[in-house]
């Protein structure tokens, strides 16, 4: 109460000039929160509230000051958080506690006015603080104030490689949650890129368990520094779209172990995530959701998970196997009232009539609040975090920077020179599309969000001409959850029109910039592509360009790759620009003008056509009817590409840079090491060009004499380094024995064998650079 007031006086002195809407609105969210004063904003329209005289909103201010600071203050004194929980506990009749474990409205659950616990309440979602819809439906609330900081989607996090982004990343989400009075953020959400075709890969990270473990852990502590929970989801194999709520995974053991769960591992053993949600699909023939295996004996016992494990919305199908399993919450049941969810009245009866012990109820409890306390819900100096910042956009523009992907550039056109070009013809219909609010659960509306034509402008003003065409238009549709058609098809003739005006355009400029690629009708949740080709025809749009002019420059925007065999000879700069956030334009214009130096690398390989990668080549993507086999085993991504000598079209790891880089000196600190001893392994990097830049050294393990068949090799450890023209740094390496096992199905158990191992250093995994040896040898008993 005490620090609200004097908060707010502060905020008016410091602020200078009073935007007494704003803060009145940011008051009611906290007070909202604070205390849970269950002011209904989404019964009452915002711009009503706004309308009332600024003198009563004041005077309102201070009355909820008032009011909330009169509300009981929970479990205040010096015990412990467990046993301050276990006071709560005993004091919660069973009724109570069920509110608190399922939902009682779309994103919240219930919570116990009389002893001041509030609800709890989520928000999505993986990069950027979900618009506020209404209480009860999925209709947008209609507010003026829940425009957030669009940060760069998860793919792009991944592609910067830099961990300390990650943890900034983390912290722009927290911080919004918490100034939007959330206490759980939908985020990270880290399932492995299986196949291209992924409708949902945009929001993952990488094929790579080693990169996601790396950035997961960062932007967890980041989102929960700010006293929000993260919840890592979903868990797990969520792979696929098509059929996500039946389809049933097949996948062997060591394959889970090595590839789809060290993320979450990770997420929970090094970041101590708050929350987990389970996944909508089965594993094994059992839910996500009420998988035993999955929840209590992995994640709980072996992982010694003490959070809590949050159903996906309407991902729950039963109560008592469900409770039994290890779920904790369930949310977004398909159901008329919340009475109804499984873990509402049904299970009550089932408590009631003994035939579910209260210790199980009591449990969920428990971690809710042990979670709530971590996450200082009750605690009255918790953040109050900051919305949509001048600093949050510059923190989402910086890892939009290292995060684009120079994939080509031959004979160095880029960077542009401004002075030797007159006109720039801008093609595609991506230069002029925000994305930040597609995808489905993930969209986020934003206060701004730059297009690349627009970053364009704003970067040459009048300098250079520009002549923009469209070239394409995005013609698709959704027919159902499960699949879009391309309306196009019916209207040939305005295809032909666009196409030529970009003609047209490009054989009136000095250089093309092509903005091409995916959008939102094809990355989304729901629904995956069917293949790897460019919609809307847009290989005939390059094609036809590159007829009248050969200074041509592809940037590709998307999550996921795309065939681009079709013209990728021809056209001689490629880049790959994600959606990029808030800032994205901005960052495109800077990097094609060489403000900004390219220094991200793909966080997945980029094969030729789909039939090279793994899930298709061995049969089973998206499965059989509703079942999937993942016949490929551990080799995913470059593990495949690698092992089995598949060119890629650009390399696992690969990224290109406008200066150059020397590897040298690679030394382990021992020839050989024993098990259970650690290695030391030492290289140095030299910026050899004219300009600053950074490179990810990246460290691949490969096991030369295993027992099983291992992928050839294994992504390690990575350092991202920044070097002006001729810094050299040394960088340490520190391997130790569970970075060289497999995961042993006969024991249960990770496995390091002796024998020859290489360490390989390089720019890509591709590009080895450097290669060291040595022996494991036998540990002495
Ligand atoms: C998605 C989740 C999301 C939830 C709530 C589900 O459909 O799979 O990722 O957090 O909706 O919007």
């Amino acid at each position: 109460m005490y620090s609200l007031i004097t908060n707010f006086i502060s905020n008016i002195i410091k602020h200078k000039i009073i935007n007494i809407n704003k803060l009145f609105n940011n008051y009611l969210l906290k007070l909202n929160n604070y205390k849970q004063l269950h002011i209904k904003f989404n019964t009452v329209k915002l711009s009503t509230i706004l309308k009332i005289p600024n003198r009563f909103k004041i005077i309102l201010m201070v009355l909820l000051m008032i009011i909330s600071s009169n509300k009981n203050v929970i479990a205040s004194g010096g015990d412990s958080i467990s046993q301050k929980v276990n006071k709560i506990i005993s004091q919660l009749t069973l009724n109570e506690k069920i509110s608190m474990i399922h939902a009682n409205s779309k994103f919240t659950t219930g919570g116990v006015e009389r002893l001041g616990i509030p609800e709890w309440k989520m928000s999505d979602g993986p990069h950027g603080v979900r618009e506020e819809i209404n209480r009860y439906n999925w209709k947008p609330a209609g507010w003026v104030t829940d425009s957030a900081t669009y940060l760069p989607t998860g793919t792009a996090l991944a592609a910067t490689w830099n961990t300390n982004l990650a943890y900034d990343f983390g912290k722009v989400l927290g911080s919004e949650a918490r100034a939007r009075g959330k206490d759980i953020i939908l985020g990270p959400a880290i399932n492995i890129h299986r196949s291209p075709l992924c409708g949902r890969n945009f929001e993952y990270m990488s094929e790579d368990p080693y990169l996601i473990s790396k950035m997961v852990v960062p932007y967890i502590k980041g989102v929960q520094e700010q006293d929000v929970a993260a919840c890592v989801k979903h868990f797990a194999f969520n792979n696929q779209e098509y059929e996500r709520f039946k389809v049933n995974e097949e996948i062997d053991e060591r394959t889970i172990r090595e590839i789809y769960l060290p993320g979450f591992k990770a997420a929970v053993k090094e970041g101590n995530v708050l929350a987990v949600m389970s996944a909508y699909n089965k594993f094994r023939g059992h839910w996500c959701s009420e998988n035993k295996y999955l929840l209590t004996d992995i994640l709980k016992n072996e992982w010694g998970f003490k959070g809590v494990v949050i159903s996906d919305w309407d991902g729950t199908h039963s109560t008592v196997d469900a409770a039994l399993a290890g779920l904790d919450i369930e949310m977004g049941t398909n159901v008329d009232s919340y009475n109804d969810y499984f873990f509402a009245d049904p299970l009550k009866t089932l408590v009631e009539n003994g035939t579910v012990d209260v210790e199980v109820i009591n449990d969920k409890v428990r971690r809710i609040l042990t979670s709530m306390f971590k996450s200082k819900v009750f605690d009255k100096n918790r953040s109050h975090g900051e919305f949509a910042t001048k600093n949050h956009f510059k923190i989402s523009k910086k890892i939009a920077e290292e995060a684009v992907v120079l994939l080509k550039n031959k004979s160095h056109i880029l960077p542009l020179n401004k002075s030797t070009i007159k006109s720039i013809a801008v093609i595609g219909e991506n230069a002029i599309i925000k994305h930040g609010a597609g995808g489905n659960s993930s969209g986020v509306k934003t206060k701004y969000e730059i297009t690349p034509l627009e970053g364009l402008k704003n970067y040459l003003s009048d300098e250079i001409k520009i002549n923009y065409a469209k070239g394409y238009k995005s013609t698709t549709a959704f027919v159902s959850q499960r699949e879009i058609i391309d309306t196009s098809e019916q209207n040939s003739d305005f295809k032909l029109k666009l196409r030529k005006e970009a003609v047209v355009a490009a054989s009136n400029s000095d250089v093309v910039i092509m903005f091409l690629g995916l959008n939102h009708y094809y990355d989304v949740e729901g629904l995956d592509r069917k293949d790897m080709f460019l919609p809307y025809e847009q290989d005939k749009l390059v094609e036809a360009v590159l007829k009248v002019n050969k200074n041509v420059i592809v940037f590709i925007i998307g999550g996921s790759p795309v065939d681009i065999s079709n013209w990728v000879d021809e056209v001689p700069v490629i880049v790959q620009g994600w959606y990029d956030g808030s800032e994205a334009g901005n960052v495109f214009a800077e990097i094609l003008f060489g403000d900004v130096n390219p220094s991200g690398k793909l966080p997945f390989t980029f094969p030729k056509k789909l039939e090279d990668s793994p899930a298709y080549k061995f049969g089973d993507f998206p499965g059989k009817g509703s079942e999937v086999e993942y016949k490929e085993g551990v080799f995913v991504g470059y593990r495949y590409f690698d092992s089995y000598n598949v060119e890629p079209q650009f390399a696992f790891g690969h990224g290109l840079s406008y200066t150059s880089f020397k590897f040298s000196d690679i030394s382990l600190d021992k020839k050989n090491i024993r098990q259970g001893e650690d290695l030391k392994v030492s290289v140095k990097i030299k910026n050899t060009g004219d300009v600053i830049g950074s490179e990810v050294v990246q460290l691949y393990i490969e096991d030369c004499e295993a027992s099983v068949k291992r992928p050839k090799k294994e992504l390690k450890g990575f350092s991202k380094v920044k070097l002006v023209p001729g810094e050299e740094k040394a960088i340490t390496f520190n391997i130790n024995e569970k970075m060289l096992s497999f995961y042993d199905v006969k024991s249960n158990g990770w496995k390091s064998e002796p024998g020859k191992f290489l360490i390989h250093i390089g720019s890509a995994s591709d590009y080895i650079k450097l290669t060291a040896e040595f022996e494991l040898l036998a540990a002495l008993n």
